[in-house]
Parts: structure tokens; sequence; C-alpha cells
């Protein structure tokens, strides 16, 4: 089980601190659910909730999200903005940075992002995440972004990924000979993304574009785009200043803010 004191301890004590609350449950039906049911934080602060297991862990399209007790990070991070200046998508791609760089600190390179949500490490999803916004009144909006990160799973699991965005689940362990405690990492990680969420209310994600095109596992790569405006094929190339996606088509360059990914030149890792 997550001790909720090695986690609250250095977090609540970074001067000016910004937490509002941080709670740590043994069992939960699914972080996220439970921050969007909560009151909003007020504008400036962040609510963060942590689960060893999530009974109906949610990622995005509408999949589950499977961690078994223990395996993993199931971590969401409420905050209101006063308003909220860039498109919203370019936040999951800051929140993306914000985990690579918490990684980092524990000497875990070689993760890549994949456009818009994947968390990827040797070729498989070692990790997702799900930003789910509410408007408040006036132009507040609260975000709860939940982070699912694989930290040591069962072998069974493997057989389990429900994603059809990568077909191999990967996790730290097999990322590291050093794995750090779960509660170490949730604190990187949970300092890391306040820092990218305070940074994208100020900068937008412009600024950080540069940082995210380091990690991008689907440039140069032949995919097929589904967003709701419409179909594209073409060659990855890239995100915009508002996280959109950038494809070279036939027709032209395509930008994508939101949609799916499939692969067309290796079926194996289709998407
Ligand atoms: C995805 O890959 O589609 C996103 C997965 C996000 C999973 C996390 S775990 C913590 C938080 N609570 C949830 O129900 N989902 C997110």
């Amino acid at each position: 089980m997550l001790d909720a004191e090695i986690i609250r301890g250095p977090i609540s004590g970074v001067p000016g601190a910004r937490l509002e609350i941080l709670e740590v449950f043994s069992e939960i039906e699914s972080t996220n659910s439970y921050l969007l049911d909560k009151p909003a934080p007020p504008p400036g602060r962040f609510r963060v909730a942590l689960a060893d297991y999530q009974t109906a862990g949610r990622g995005r399209m509408n999949r589950t999200w499977q961690s078994p007790p223990s395996s993993g990070l199931c971590l969401s991070i409420a905050y209101t903005f006063r308003r909220v200046s860039a498109p919203l998508p370019g936040l999951t791609l800051a929140l993306g940075v914000g985990v690579v760089d918490a990684l980092q600190q524990f000497g875990i390179d070689g993760i890549s992002l994949k456009w818009p949500n994947d968390i990827i490490a040797n070729g498989g999803k070692l990790g997702g995440i799900l930003t789910e916004a509410r408007h408040g009144v006036s132009e507040s909006v609260t975000v709860v972004a939940g982070i699912g990160l694989n930290v040591e799973l069962p072998d069974a699991m493997q057989a389990l990924d429900e994603s059809p965005l990568t077909n191999k689940i990967v996790d730290l362990k097999q990322c590291t000979k050093n794995l750090p405690s779960r509660e170490k990492l949730s604190v990187a990680v949970i300092e890391s993304l306040f820092d990218y969420i305070v940074r994208f209310e100020s900068e937008g994600f412009a600024t950080i574009r540069d940082d995210w095109q380091k990690y991008d596992w689907l440039f140069g790569r032949q995919i097929a785009v589904t967003g709701h405006d419409g179909h594209y094929s073409g060659i990855a190339n890239g995100v915009d200043d508002d996280g959109a996606l950038i494809i070279r088509t036939d027709a032209g360059r395509q930008r994508v803010i939101n949609g799916t990914v499939t692969f067309l030149d290796n079926p194996d890792t289709s998407a």
C-alpha cells in the first residue's frame, strides 16, 4: 500500500505550497472520477488523489485502464485555471513532457511520447494521460489530469492490454535496474506536473513544444488519423504550437487537434 506521509511530506513542504489536499486511497473507482465529483479547488491550488488500485480506471476514448493493486501509479491532479488562453489539448502534451522529466530524475531515459497521450518505452505502452475539463463560473476551467504509469506489473498483465494504440504493455521495471519506490516516483511526477501545469497556464504549449518534439514517437511514421473533422493518412510531422498533430498528406499539410492514430507502416504495432 502506498505510504501517504512519504508522498505528502515533501510536496507540502515546498515553500508557498500550492497543494490544497492530497489523498491516498487503497481502492477507489477512479481517481479522475473522484476529483471530477469534488468541488473545484480554488484557482492556483492543486488537489491530488492517488490510488493503490482502481476498480474502474478509465482511459481515453472510453477505454478502461487496468492496473493491478500496487503495480503502478494511478494519480490525478485537479487544478482550476482562471481562464485558459491556450487550447487545452496542448496541456496533455505538456504533461507528457512533465512525466518524462520526472523519470529522468531517476536516470530513466529513452522514454517517448505518442501523440496525444501515450507514454512509450521499449516500443510499448508504459503509461497514459487522461485530461478532462469542467467549465466553471465566468471563464474559469477546472482540469483533472490523470496519469497511469506501469511500475511493476505481474507477468499475466501482458495479455490484458485492451488498448489498440500499441499491442505491447511495458513497465518501468523493464526500463531501469534501480527501480524507485512508487512513493518517490509519485513525489517526482506530482511536483513535475505542478510545474508544467503552471507553465502551461502562463505560456501555453508553444514554449514546451520543442521539448515534446524531442520525444515524438510518431515522427516520420506513416500513419492514419481519425479526427473530429475527418480521416487523414500521411507522414507524421510533429506538432504545432497548439499541440495539434501535423500530417503531411498527398493533399498537403493537415492538422488534427483531437484524434486517434493508426499505423500504416507496421501492422505489428498497429494503433
Ligand atoms: C490512456 O492511456 O488512455 C489514459 C490512461 C489514464 C489512466 C489514469 S490512472 C489515474 C486516472 N484515473 C483514471 O480513471 N484514469 C487515469
